[in-house]
């Protein structure tokens, strides 16, 4: 698949930010796979539907409508015709999508929605689990790493400029036991593919990383 990038790695590595400055600079579809997870712990919590509850999850899931409309350097998230980008960011969400991701069965709900978004002139894919289950034929796959102090505090800055506010210590924590329960679940963990070029952001700006990623593309266009 000649126009597809998938971004793989773990939470507040920065994918999220580096994928929409590829997707708006290539004028490519994106996709937020991990916007799915969350709305569909948001939609569950909505309508009450206890986490254990698969049945009610994949139906759930099966339905899920979402639009991705990137909109200068803001991506927005549109369920239900509102736009939910903010509300998702929290934590809680990040948590509970965690949990849920851990089910074989709603993973496979989602896969055919995740690949429904790609369509010309292309994608930019970004998750734990682009490269190696939902698009394992893409061309360009990269798996973007750093420190986990440093993906605490890009993840802190990230949530205050969106106004909500939380203890820097408190999601350090988080995030370690999210990226713990994403790395060792049995089904589409937390792993580079095997022909994914890994690049360590920690000491690299959103710029930086946005470069060596078009770059190395060119290279092999
Ligand atoms: O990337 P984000 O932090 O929004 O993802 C929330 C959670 O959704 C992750 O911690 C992970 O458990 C799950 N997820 C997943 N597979 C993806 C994307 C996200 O399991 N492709």
């Amino acid at each position: 698949m000649e126009n597809i990038i998938t971004i793989d790695g773990p939470s507040g590595v920065g994918k999220g930010t580096v994928s929409l400055k590829i997707a708006e600079y290539l004028r490519w579809h994106i996709l937020d796979s991990g916007a799915l997870y969350r709305v569909l712990a948001l939609v569950a919590k909505r309508n009450q539907v206890d986490m254990d509850d698969e049945i009610k999850l994949i139906e759930l899931a099966t339905k899920l409508d979402i639009q991705f409309i990137p909109l200068v350097n803001k991506l927005q998230i549109i369920y239900a015709g509102q736009d939910i980008a903010v509300e998702i960011r929290d934590e809680t969400y990040g948590k509970m999508a965690s949990k849920i991701a851990v089910k074989p069965e709603i993973r496979k709900a989602l896969l055919a929605r995740q690949r429904a978004f790609y369509t010309s002139p292309g994608l930019v894919a970004d998750g734990r689990d682009m490269g190696t289950i939902v698009f394992p034929k893409a061309k360009y796959k990269f798996f973007l790493i750093a420190s986990c102090e440093e993906r605490a505090l890009r993840r802190y800055k990230q949530l205050i400029n969106i106004g909500i506010y939380v203890k820097l210590s408190e999601l350090a924590v988080e995030i370690a036991s999210r990226d713990q329960r994403d790395s060792t679940r049995t089904t589409a963990p937390l792993i580079a593919a095997s022909d994914a070029l890994t690049i360590d952001t920690t000491k690299l700006s959103i710029e930086e990383v946005v470069e060596r990623i078009l770059k190395n593309i060119s290279k092999r266009a």
